[in-house]
């Protein structure tokens, strides 16, 4: 379905034409009715000046469905977004919702929930625990989709398509998370002003901004990815204690139902299977690198980057030990389930004073910009040295 690209909706749209039937074009006229946005909770549970006050200050900054517009980039061509807008409406609305929700009606059947945009919080990020995703981040997903979920592969879309959509996505972001700063400031002050809008707006922009300064590259060349190698990954494995989550045999939540806390969407999280050969944040070593040393966003994931900071080539070894371990299956090699789970009880963050020190969700429930990304290197993401 996703692969479809035979007759790119955008290739046939020009300029003008309202969203609705942009989605006609690609085909998607029965469900044109349910393309609209939908209002996060904290307007709706404003009073109704307040909730309009919030919905001409969001409409002034991020535009209209069908004439979205970035934040982060006022100025990008309006055409490139609604380009955008039309793919998505085709391929992505039917998980991820108009607005961005990720409740389409497809979602309440999948496992992993599609990922609520709104909350500006992307897990498979290059730049770091509690920072935004930079765009190629978010361009290498949609590419590549999510091995072992039901987010697809969309590689054969058209380059266009693909840049266009990219920004679509992050349009809805940035919208989603400045409705909920305005709907908040609105209901703590009484009144929300144009120029309380700006800067609101204007912090939003500088988080996204600020994302290419973040990326993460590793602290030393990577050594060789041999047995010698792969068995110290294995010995910091139980060392450090990945098994509280994972399982000592790192099956994750098949190793006995260890229960590692809810992740930033409200889902219960489960620790990745590692052994299960599909890994979610891509496969190459710099990839499964920066899951361990910079943690995963909005998941009990934590950084290891400063309990490993005396020895960063632990971090290495612990990506060829997953490595190897995500290839076992293909081997052959039989993974006896439940074996030695080690874990099957919550990681005890009081007495453990390991890496479990506290698997809650990322910092980005706060409504506040300013508290996101400085803060989050010390606070919830972080595995305590
Ligand atoms: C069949 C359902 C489905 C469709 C269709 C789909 N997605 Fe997803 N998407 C998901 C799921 C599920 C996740 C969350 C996976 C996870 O949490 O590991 C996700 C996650 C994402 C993420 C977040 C990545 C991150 O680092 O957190 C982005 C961005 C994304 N999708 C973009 C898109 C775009 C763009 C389209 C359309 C071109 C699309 N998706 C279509 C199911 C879908
Ligand atoms: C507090 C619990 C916790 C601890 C401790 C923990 N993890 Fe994780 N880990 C998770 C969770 C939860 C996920 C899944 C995040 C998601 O994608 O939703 C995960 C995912 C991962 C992934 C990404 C897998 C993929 O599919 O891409 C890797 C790699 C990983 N962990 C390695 C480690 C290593 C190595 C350690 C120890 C140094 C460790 N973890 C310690 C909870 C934990």
């Amino acid at each position: 379905m996703a692969h479809d690209s035979s007759a790119p909706p955008a290739r046939r749209w020009r300029g003008g034409i309202p969203l609705l039937l942009v989605a006609c074009l690609a085909g998607g006229c029965q469900r044109a009715a349910e393309v609209q946005f939908v209002s996060a909770p904290e307007v709706e549970a404003l009073d109704p000046p307040l909730r309009q006050a919030v919905q001409e200050q969001l409409a002034r900054h991020t535009g209209d469905l069908g004439a979205v517009k970035l934040v982060s980039d006022a100025a990008l061509d309006s055409r490139h977004l609604q380009r955008g807008a039309a793919v998505y409406a085709r391929y992505c609305v039917q998980c991820h919702g108009a607005s961005g929700d990720g409740a389409g009606p497809a979602a309440a059947y999948l496992v992993p929930r599609p990922r609520d945009y709104r909350k500006g919080i992307f897990k498979f990020n290059s730049t770091g625990y509690g920072n935004k995703p930079s765009r190629d981040d978010l361009l290498r997903t949609i590419r590549q989709g999510i091995t072992g979920t039901s987010m697809p592969s969309f590689d054969r879309l058209p380059k266009e398509d693909l840049e266009a959509v990219v920004d679509y996505v992050l349009a809805l972001s940035q919208r989603g998370e400045l409705e909920t700063l305005l709907a908040l400031q609105a209901d703590s002050d009484g009144e929300l002003t144009p120029e309380t809008a700006d800067e609101l707006a204007l912090a939003v922009a500088d988080q996204w901004r600020q994302s290419r300064d973040n990326v993460v590259e590793p602290a030393t060349k990577e050594p060789a990815f041999d047995q010698a190698s792969i068995e110290l990954g294995k010995e910091i494995f139980q060392k450090r204690e990945c098994f509280k989550c994972h399982g000592r045999d790192a099956r994750g939540g098949l190793a006995g139902g260890i229960e590692v806390g809810k992740d930033a969407w409200g889902q219960v999280a489960a620790a990745a299977d590692l052994t299960s050969g599909m890994l979610h944040g891509g496969a190459e070593p710099l990839d499964v690198y920066r899951r361990i040393y910079a943690g995963i966003n909005g998941t009990p994931m934590p950084a290891f980057k400063n309990l490993l900071a005396n020895e960063p080539d632990s971090v290495w070894h612990l990506t060829h030990y997953v490595l190897d371990l995500a290839d076992q299956r293909r081997r052959g090699v039989q993974i006896p389930l439940g074996a030695a789970a080690g874990g099957a009880t919550p990681p005890a963050p009081a007495e453990s004073g390991g890496a479990t020190e506290s698997p809650e969700p990322a910092p980005a429930e706060s409504a506040s910009p300013a508290s996101e990304t400085p803060a989050s290197e010390t606070s919830s993401g972080e595995a305590a040295p």
